[in-house]
């Protein structure tokens, strides 16, 4: 059945909602600090929902770390979603804004973990995803774990989202992001929401070597300044000789 404000399957008057009046679904005592009546939104700002309306298609297998806004979005949107929170009071909170709203929550599956004990058992029945946002815990290294185990799934073509990019312990993996030729950048959204392309299998046969992020080896700037400038001396010189073992070799050669 279609219903008022519903095109070509998207409910546009859910979405204009949860744009315009956005829920409180977050509460610091789901984590052990505030009171139980202090609702807030933690919620991702209208301008990345808006965005995923145009990228994410039902039936699309899509995946996020955290929920709020975005799972309602992902309903609204008819996606085959997986939504990975310890926080299961926030799964009631949003059953409940989709019962009392009128949004099938059907498609979501709700999976009351930290993402790092269940991403690495994720199981999606042979499906690869289409989309998938890391905007659970942003304390370094949960969202590069987020990753690692996202990018395993994640299908060529398809695109993945990090929220807050200027938290540094997510600007870490946007570091890493920005060298690697298997990802292309697609949009920065609101100065803080960085989006991605999935472009070609990650692929490291030779290990550190095989990856940008590591061209600037050997990297010392871990060492104090007098170590720093000792090690650069070595390693240098090290270079300058095995470069000349080999110039002198191809010339007996
Ligand atoms: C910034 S909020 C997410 C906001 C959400 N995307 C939205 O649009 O409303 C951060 C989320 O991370 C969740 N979270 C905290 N620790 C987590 C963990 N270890 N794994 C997954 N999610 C976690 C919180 O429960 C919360 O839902």
């Amino acid at each position: 059945m279609v219903k008022e404000g519903e095109v070509g399957g998207l409910d546009k008057e859910a979405l204009r909602r949860i744009l315009e009046k956005p829920p409180q679904l977050h509460s610091g005592a789901d984590f052990g600090h505030g009171s139980k009546e202090d609702l807030v939104s933690w919620g991702i700002q209208a301008s990345f929902l808006q965005y995923m309306s145009d990228v994410v298609h039902p039936g699309d297998v899509t995946l996020e770390t955290g929920s709020g806004l975005s799972t309602i979005c992902f309903a609204i949107l008819e996606a085959e979603h997986t939504c990975v929170t310890p926080a299961e009071q926030e799964f009631d909170r949003i059953r409940t804004y989709c019962h009392e709203h009128g949004i099938s929550t059907e498609r979501l599956r709700f999976v009351a973990l930290p993402s790092q004990v269940y991403l690495p058992r994720i199981d999606l029945g042979g499906r690869e995803l289409d989309f998938a946002l890391i905007d659970g815990s942003h304390a370094f290294p949960t969202p590069l774990i987020d990753y690692y185990y996202i990018n395993e799934n994640l299908k060529i073509g398809g695109l993945l989202a990090i929220d807050d990019g200027y938290i540094p312990s997510v600007g870490i993996l946007h570091a890493f992001l920005k060298s690697e030729p298997a990802y292309e950048l697609v949009r920065i959204d609101s100065v803080k929401t960085i989006v991605y392309r999935k472009i070609a299998k990650t692929f490291y046969p030779n290990d550190w070597p095989d990856q940008r992020f590591n061209k600037r080896f050997p990297d010392f700037s871990f060492l104090p300044i007098p170590q720093r400038i000792w090690a650069w001396t070595v390693s240098r010189r090290a270079v300058q000789w095995a470069y000349r073992v080999v110039l002198r070799r191809r010339d007996k050669d």
